[in-house]
């Protein structure tokens, strides 16, 4: 048994920034089901997007820009404070070690991507910033004497008592249950691109903290809005199921979109922004052309931009689409969508409190509600800076010193071989075929009932081994996934119904 002030469950830019603006008086542990360097961050190429002029209309522009995004169902006053703190958040990575790219005349490059009217995009290392962020803050943390990181530690049970969180059941990583007791808890596990057989998530993210906090009566709402990112790349020859992100910046400084008859049809979708349109309408645009020219892609076309400036902006995607012979600024670069983000999630207020009391949820597996039906541009980033930050300004405020403790008896669940394989290929299946960028009732009622029966089966045969909840918390999200786009009649933003 570990007891600690603060417990944080996971390591991408959520969780770290967390940690790193907590008091050091407090005891802070923090848990990662793998190694602390793997996360959904990591990969994130664009950046931050943050409005750096003191000019109110550009950050009232920021706001607009993002609940266009959004279709406006996003929460107004989620999205001020979001704008609003923005700026404090790029400077406080800053003061941490992070740099971001500089200009030859000593200004912030900052980019544009889809739905920003004007650019305001921080990055580093050109579209390396999600890994530079990260490893910046690790380094960091690892001076803290306050933080204790345990890795290969999969959360998989709240403890609860008299309606507040206490403590978390975790899977060590021997596969023996621990119990972590902490007076608050913070859940920062990320996305859950491996619902999907196509993603540019890490295949790590699982939908841990939904089905932890759901299984827990925690509010968990939002879930029909899974943002496709609209261009991954295509290779026919790689069989994961994570693909490759080629950044919207790319978009931002030029690139076009083409069919495979070459034609750019953007100007068919959204004539004004054209590939700069929200990326909702991208990823249904694309669709719509992949159906009309009976392919399973589209082309990224850089071919008229400047091919040393590309190599040098973007060594990411240049190096990885090199190694696999494709030149950026020469060749077509064959794109199509996949699940990118969650817009929903564990439902949270203003200081990422949610339902729960002393649980908090952080990044994206909140629903802060800033996104609404679709999210903006690089304002994922930000998202995790800005409210892990009130987290633990909310956490300062109200941590009591009494710590509550309470045994759990774990040892009747015995661990088994079981390939739960066949499982995760079945509720990705259905859920590429049913409840992807476009849905119907039909599709998605028989989806939701064959979730139902793998739910069902999973709790019948408990197994304490990681693949098990993982693939537990997989049947669970796709299941609210699902059952909130199959209560949502009428599309809006990354929700396409056609009947
Ligand atoms: C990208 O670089 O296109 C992804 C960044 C984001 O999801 O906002």
């Amino acid at each position: 048994m570990i007891k600690t002030d603060c417990l944080i469950v996971g390591t991408g830019l959520a969780g770290l920034f967390t940690a790193l603006n907590l008091d050091e008086k407090l005891k802070v542990c923090i848990i990662s089901k793998t190694k602390i360097e793997y996360s959904n961050s990591v990969l994130a190429q664009g950046g931050i997007a943050a409005e750096y002029n003191d000019d109110e209309l550009l950050h009232q522009e920021h706001i607009n820009d993002t609940l266009k995004a959004g279709s406006y169902l996003n929460d107004k006053e989620a999205v001020e404070f979001l704008v609003e703190n923005a700026y404090e958040s790029i400077k406080k990575l800053i003061s941490f070690g992070v740099q971001f790219d500089i200009g030859a005349d000593n200004k912030f490059l900052v980019t544009k991507e889809g739905g920003h009217s004007s650019r305001r995009i921080f990055h580093s290392g050109g579209d390396a910033t999600g890994k530079n962020v990260t490893s910046t803050l690790i380094a960091e943390l690892m001076k803290r004497e306050n933080i204790t990181f345990i890795e290969e530690t999969m959360a998989v049970d709240l403890i609860t008592e008299n309606n507040q969180a206490i403590g978390m059941i975790c899977l060590d990583k021997f596969e023996e249950y621990q119990s972590i007791y902490a007076k608050k808890i913070v859940i920062a596990t990320g996305g859950i691109g491996s619902v999907y057989n196509a993603t540019t998530n890490d295949l790590l993210a699982t939908g841990d903290g939904i089905g932890i906090a759901y299984r827990k009566n925690v509010i968990v709402n939002d879930m029909e809005f899974i943002q496709f990112h609209p261009t991954a790349f295509y290779d026919e020859k790689n069989h994961s199921r994570q693909r490759f992100l080629i950044t919207e910046a790319l978009r931002g400084e030029g690139a076009r979109l083409i069919n495979v008859e070459e034609e750019r049809f953007m100007k068919k979708y959204s004539p004004k922004l054209m590939e700069l349109a929200p990326r909702d309408i991208v990823s249904q645009a694309i669709f719509r052309e992949m159906y009309d020219t009976w392919t399973d892609h589209v082309y990224l076309d850089t071919r008229h931009l400047d091919a040393k400036f590309l190599k040098n902006r973007f060594p990411t995607v240049f190096n990885h689409l090199k190694n696999h012979g494709v030149i950026l600024g020469v060749d077509l670069i064959p794109v199509s969508p996949c699940e990118h983000f969650l817009c929903g999630g564990i439902e949270t207020d203003l200081n990422a409190k949610t339902s729960l009391k002393n649980l908090y949820a952080v990044g994206e597996s909140a629903n802060t509600k800033v996104h609404g039906a679709n999210r903006l541009a690089s304002n994922s980033l930000l998202e995790c800076l800005v409210f892990a930050k009130s987290a633990t300004e909310d956490i300062h405020k109200n941590i009591k010193s009494k710590q509550l403790v309470k045994e759990i008896d774990y040892n009747n669940i015995v661990s088994y071989n079981y390939n739960y394989k066949p499982i995760r290929k079945k509720i990705g299946d259905y859920m590429d075929e049913h409840v992807s960028i476009v849905r119907d009732e039909a599709g998605l009622k028989l989806t939701l009932k064959t979730l139902k029966k793998i739910i069902v089966n999973l709790k019948k045969y408990p197994n304490a081994t990681k693949n098990y909840y993982e693939t537990l918390n997989l049947a669970t999200t796709a299941f609210l996934i699902t059952e909130q786009a199959l209560n949502r009649e009428k599309s809006i933003g990354c929700h396409y119904r056609i009947n």
